[in-house]
């Protein structure tokens, strides 16, 4: 299979209120994130893919946007933003944008328009129903952000749908005007030399609400092959969209060259693992690596020589990895490195989300006036109207709730991290002292080290990048092994993810030459049929061919 740029880059998603201030007021900037490209591009990433940026009333931090032509002024101006992409550009990185346009901000021009009259020229931009007979609303679709997915307007009498908040109402993707104006807007941003797009809850373009369909509606793919052609084909650019239905039979249909649809996609089955089943995602369980594995392993299997993966552990929406699947006081360093390498040494296009990279940890709050993030104020209340016990409801918004990932990026030991001059739109987390960029850099085995490395091997070893991959089974729930192999070359990756002691034993009889590619333990350097590891052990070597 022919390779594309993106198949050998490492991507890092900025969340820019959270990222850099560069003027003090507390909420980070395009200028700050300039500031910082030095940072990234020692890091060794390649793409930067920035969260929204454009004009918004920021009802759902950006993801609800009024102008997809201007920058937000918190943000910067557009001549800040063409500069980013030309510093960027210097330094050999790309700038992915956010498209959002499952919906749009109630205070874009369009709905503006729209919500005037039934016979307004952008009435068919959104999807309006009558009320049913007794005045209600047209069924029972839930919005994803709780209650009913329907709003009425009272100016004329309907009820529009909105997936997300009711200051999100939803576009309606089978207008083709719709879709045109998608298309200019996506040719304008690409014109200005960005490197491609990441799709917001892409999955939902096909919907048929009047069937009750919103995810992988029957016109979706159809829609991408329409922008494909209309748009994407006619540049060198990445897409990657975000959706959370997909299974790996849907993941081939986005991401199979022949199909000329999307680069990738990013599939959501771990991260659902430790969600009680039939239960929403605040109903917690325990992970087991072995399930995270089987998963991961599916997935690798399925797109192999017919699509392509994204790996990612995090992102603004997800609880910080190494609270979740790591552990974040004793082991914190050794867990968040043996997630690390056992995600970068997978085959597909590696995503670090910002502060993964040292390791930053979850948020935990005490109270609903602490919630910033409109989802998880909507679950409090939600189980609360439903009787569950504030401490249940705090506990599964302090797991998974998404203000985790979005406290300030900890750069230093002064004064708000290094973050801001002035006070952060969301505090710092106090670990901060001891959590940072600095310390991370100075000290050789760091968190921050271990991403370096990764990356680097990445960037020299094809293995990494395009070798087959082959589940190891360990005999252990708590250990998962895969192999990578490429022509003679085979590598072994093996991991505890547990924080106790744990042995294995491999279906390998023979180990070629045995040796260390990287781990997080100095005194782990070999492997062999069966063994002990210690809590959160990584270890990857070169075995050579056994077969031979
Ligand atoms: C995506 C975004 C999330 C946003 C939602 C609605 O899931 O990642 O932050 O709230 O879409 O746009
Ligand atoms: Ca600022």
């Amino acid at each position: 299979m022919q390779t594309n740029w993106w198949q050998n880059a490492v991507f890092y998603q900025v969340y820019p209120r959270s990222f850099q201030d560069s003027n003090g007021d507390g909420i980070g900037d395009i200028q700050g994130i300039i500031q910082r490209l030095d940072y990234l591009a020692d890091l060794g990433v390649n793409v930067i893919w920035l969260s929204p940026v454009y004009q918004s009333p920021n009802v759902d931090n950006g993801y609800d946007i009024s102008d997809y032509q201007a920058i937000n002024p918190e943000y910067g101006s557009m001549v800040d933003m063409e500069q980013l992409i030309e510093a960027a550009k210097i330094r050999k990185i790309k700038i992915v944008m956010d498209l959002v346009v499952n919906h749009t901000s109630d205070q874009h021009p369009w709905f503006l328009e729209a919500r005037k009259s039934k016979d307004n020229p952008y009435r068919d931009f959104y999807i309006w129903r009558d009320p049913a007979t007794d005045g209600s609303v047209p069924n029972d679709l839930q919005s994803n952000f709780k209650g009913s997915a329907w709003a009425f307007d009272a100016v004329t009498g309907q009820y529009y749908l909105h997936f997300y908040a009711k200051e999100q109402p939803d576009l309606n993707w089978q207008n083709p005007k719709v879709r045109e104006a998608v298309y200019q807007m996506m040719t304008w941003w690409l014109q200005k030399g960005i490197g491609g797009f990441r799709m917001d809850v892409i999955d939902l373009i096909g919907k048929e609400p009047d069937r009750k369909i919103k995810e992988n509606g029957p016109q979706l793919h159809a829609y991408l092959q329409e922008m494909n052609a209309r748009v994407l084909s006619q540049y060198d650019v990445v897409t990657v969209g975000e959706t959370w239905g997909a299974t790996p039979e849907i993941g081939q249909m986005y991401s199979n060259p022949n199909r000329h649809e999307l680069s990738m996609i990013f599939q959501f089955e771990q991260i659902n693992l430790d969600k009680q089943s039939g239960m929403t995602r605040w109903d917690l369980k325990p992970l087991i690596p072995a399930e995270l594995h089987a998963v991961f392993s599916k997935w690798q299997l399925a797109l192999d020589g017919v699509g392509w993966n994204s790996l990612f552990w995090s992102n603004h929406d997800l609880p910080r990895i190494v609270s979740r699947w790591g552990d974040d006081s004793q082991y914190r360093e050794k867990s968040a490195q043996a997630l690390a390498i056992y995600l970068h040494m997978l085959k597909g296009t590696p995503y670090i989300y910002q502060g993964e990279e040292i390791g930053m940890t979850n948020y935990p709050i005490t109270s609903y006036h602490e919630i910033e993030d409109i989802e998880s104020r909507r679950v409090y209340q939600q189980r609360q109207q439903q009787g569950y016990a504030i401490s249940d409801i705090l506990n599964g918004i302090n797991a998974k709730g998404r203000d985790n990932a979005r406290h300030p990026m900890q750069w230093n030991g002064k004064n708000q991290s290094g973050f801001t001059d002035g006070t952060p739109w969301l505090p710092v987390n106090p670990n901060y002292l001891e959590i940072n960029v600095e310390l991370a850099k100075q000290d050789e085995r760091s968190i921050y080290a271990t991403y370096q490395q990764l990356i680097k091997l990445r960037k020299r070893n094809a293995i990494i990048r395009q070798g087959r991959f082959e589940n190891v089974p360990t005999g252990n729930q708590n250990v998962i092994s895969y192999k990578r192999m490429l022509g003679e070359q085979s590598w072994l990756v093996i991991i505890n993810l547990s924080k106790n002691r744990e042995s294995y034993t491999l279906p390998i009889q023979h180990f070629g030459p045995n040796q260390k590619i990287i781990s997080n333990n100095l005194l782990l350097n070999k492997i062999a049929t069966s063994g002990v590891l210690q809590p959160y052990d990584a270890l990857v070597v070169a075995i050579g061919n056994e077969e031979k």
